[in-house]
């Protein structure tokens, strides 16, 4: 299977917890392209100010200079390596929302916050965040619901958001387990409940590398090719 589509990576290096550098970026991005990736987007943190890994001039030079670089040779493979973000939900405002959407789309990568954030009000800042997007003509693509534990305990409590018109990605190593049983169960019921718009890698490293192939399997297993191959092949992404 060849054609994957991944919008959400951390395979070019920004001093997030992605790539360290260019030559282990490129390693990750020949991982995706040789595991069936043909358009690769690299979605740096872009976190909170009082979390790990905001934006800042120096992360945001490391990443412009990079980029141009590992996009000039990953497209001799045959790899499409675009820019993007992974924005944090509170980050989102309206004179910047332009500038995180993924390149040559009208989608913005929102961050759901992961359990380790154990925030009460996740969904609530999410839809804010989203309705800011929204508002600006883009489209809100929300990345992993399944690690958010609000969703955890609730999987109908997005089913609001997907009717809206709203995509929610979730992460590949999810359906296979590399997420935890939390996770993964979560997944399931949201793929299960026809909630998935896109399926997504999240790679960050070697160890948790950009692939979308094995998952692929898992679901085409689960709910037929024919259901599968749309959420790994970016139907729902809306190019510009
Ligand atoms: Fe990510």
């Amino acid at each position: 299977m060849r054609g994957f589509i991944d919008v959400h990576s951390h395979v070019v290096p920004s001093c997030d917890d992605g790539a360290e550098g260019i030559e282990e970026g490129l390693a990750l991005c020949r991982i995706a392209f040789e595991t069936g990736t043909d358009v690769l987007f690299a979605t740096p943190h872009a976190h909170a100010p009082w979390d790990t890994f905001p934006r800042s001039p120096r992360r945001d030079a490391v990443y412009a200079a990079a980029l141009p670089v590992m996009q000039k040779e990953a497209a001799t493979w045959g790899l499409d390596l675009r820019r993007g973000w992974e924005v944090y939900p509170t980050v989102i405002a309206p004179e910047n929302v332009e500038e995180y959407s993924l390149e040559g789309t009208r989608g913005v990568l929102i961050e759901f916050p992961g359990f380790w954030l154990d925030l009460d009000d996740a969904v609530a800042i999410v839809c804010e965040a989203a309705m800011i997007v929204e508002s600006a003509g883009l489209l809100p693509i929300l990345a992993h619901p399944e690690r958010c534990r609000a969703v955890a305990d609730d999987p109908g409590c997005v089913r609001a958001l997907v009717e809206r018109g709203w995509l929610l990605c979730a992460n590949a190593p999810s359906f296979l387990g590399g997420h935890g049983q939390t996770a993964e169960r979560t997944a399931w019921a949201l793929l299960d409940a026809e909630l998935i718009a896109l399926v997504a890698s999240d790679g960050h490293t070697r160890g948790r590398p950009p692939v979308m192939d094995d998952a692929y399997a898992a679901v085409c297993e689960r709910r037929g090719e024919a259901a599968a191959r749309p959420l790994f092949t970016g139907s729902a992404i809306p190019w510009c």
